[in-house]
C-alpha cells in the first residue's frame, strides 16, 4: 500500500484500521472539538453501537471513548520512534454549550445557526456543569495516559488575536492545548531552539548573572560562567524552546472554519519527524498539515471524511506546490 502523500476520503477508524502497523514518523493534528460545530460528515457507526459524527456525541465521555479509540488505532500505526501531537479546545456546559467558548452566544451579533437540532443535548451541562469549563483537554489527555501513551508536553498555544468574547464574569479564553505524546520512552526528537532574551544577553555582557547572593540561576558559579561565555562567544545561540507558544491564527480563504495555522505545526513536525518522514493527520480538513509537511521536506498521509474538505485540502496543496 503506497502511504505517501496521499489523502485517504473516509473515516479515521476505519481507515486506520487499514493501516500497517509502526510506518508514520509523526502525528500532527486537530480533531472535531466536542460540542462545537457540525463538519456535515456520513455519519460513522462506532464499536459501541452509536451512529453519528465525532463531536456530537450525547456526552463528553463518550466523545473521549470514541476519540481514545482512534488514537489507539494512530499508536498503532506510529513506530516506537514516534511523536503524536493534538491540538484540542474545552468547551463551557451551559446553555450556548460550545458554542459560547468561541463567542458565537445567541444574542444581537450571533451567528449561531437557527437550527442548532445537531448539538448533543447535554443535558447535564446545563445542570451539574452549567457554566462550568468543561476539562476536556486534560480528560482526553488522562485517558490517553491510562491507554498507555506517554505525556512529554502540555503545550500552550496562545493567540494574541484570539477572537474577542462578550462574557464579563470570567476572564477572556485566548489559548488552546497543543499535546505532545510519545509511544516509548526513546522516540526522535530535533530539539528547537528559541533566541535569547535581549536582557539575557545583556546581563551576560554585562559579566554578572547573579541576582542577590550568590544565586546563580540554579548553577554553580563555575558553571554559570561558562554558560555565559559560550553565551558571548556566539556559541550558544539561544535556548531550549519553551512551552508557551506565542501564535496568531491566521485566516484561510476556504470554506473551512476549523484551520490551524501553519505556524503551530510547523515546530512539531521539525522537532518530531526526521526530514523523509511521514506525518499522519487522520482528520486532514483543508490539508493544512500535508501543506506544511511539503514544505519542510517530509511526506504526509491525511484522512478526512467530508469529501468537500478532501478536495479543498487536494486544491489547496496543488495551488501551494
Ligand atoms: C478541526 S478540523 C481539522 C482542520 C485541519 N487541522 C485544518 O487545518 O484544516 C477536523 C476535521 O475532521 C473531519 N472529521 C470529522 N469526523 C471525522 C472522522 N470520523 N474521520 C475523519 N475525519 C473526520 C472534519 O470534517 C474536519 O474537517
Amino acid at each position: 500500500m503506497d502511504l505517501i502523500n496521499k489523502l485517504i476520503v473516509g473515516d479515521s477508524l476505519n481507515s486506520l484500521r487499514k493501516l500497517p502497523d509502526g510506518v508514520v514518523d509523526c502525528v500532527v493534528t486537530s480533531p472535531p472539538y466536542w460540542a462545537l460545530r457540525n463538519y456535515d460528515t456520513n455519519p460513522v457507526k462506532w464499536p459501541d453501537g452509536w451512529v453519528g459524527e465525532l463531536g456530537l456525541e450525547p456526552n463528553f465521555e463518550q466523545y473521549i471513548t470514541h476519540l481514545c479509540d482512534i488514537f489507539d488505532e494512530v499508536k498503532r500505526t506510529l513506530k516506537d520512534t514516534g511523536t503524536c501531537w493534538v491540538n484540542i479546545g474545552d468547551t463551557y456546559g451551559g446553555s450556548c454549550m460550545g458554542l459560547s467558548y468561541v463567542g458565537h452566544c445567541k444574542g444581537k451579533n450571533s451567528i449561531l445557526p437557527d437550527d442548532l437540532s445537531y448539538m448533543p443535548k447535554v443535558a447535564h451541562s446545563r445542570g451539574k456543569y452549567n457554566k462550568c469549563l468543561l476539562m476536556i483537554p486534560f480528560r482526553f489527555a488522562l485517558e490517553m495516559q491510562s491507554r498507555g501513551w506517554i505525556v512529554r508536553n502540555v503545550i500552550i498555544w496562545q493567540k494574541p488575536n484570539c477572537t474577542p468574547q462578550s462574557m464579563k464574569d470570567r476572564f477572556t479564553v485566548d489559548f488552546e492545548y497543543l499535546f505532545f505524546f510519545v509511544k516509548s520512552p526513546k522516540y526522535y526528537f530535533e530539539q528547537q531552539i528559541e533566541p535569547f532574551k535581549e536582557s539575557t544577553i545583556k546581563r551576560c555582557q554585562g559579566g554578572c548573572g547573579r541576582n542577590k547572593g550568590e544565586h546563580y540561576q540554579g548553577l554553580s558559579k563555575e558553571n554559570y560562567e561558562k554558560i555565559q561565555q559560550k553565551v558571548l562567544n556566539g556559541e550558544l545561540k539561544g535556548k531550549n524552546k519553551r512551552a508557551v507558544w506565542n501564535i496568531s491564527t491566521s485566516p484561510f480563504r476556504g470554506a473551512h472554519f476549523a484551520v490551524y495555522p501553519p505556524k503551530l505545526i510547523e515546530i512539531p513536525i521539525k522537532a518530531g519527524c526526521p526530514e523523509g518522514g511521514l506525518v499522519l493527520d487522520p482528520f486532514m480538513g483543508s490539508g493544512t498539515t500535508a501543506m506544511v509537511a511539503e514544505k519542510l521536506n517530509r511526506n504526509w498521509l491525511g484522512i478526512e471524511l467530508n469529501p468537500e474538505y478532501a478536495q479543498m485540502a487536494e486544491e489547496r496543496l496543488k495551488n501551494a506546490a
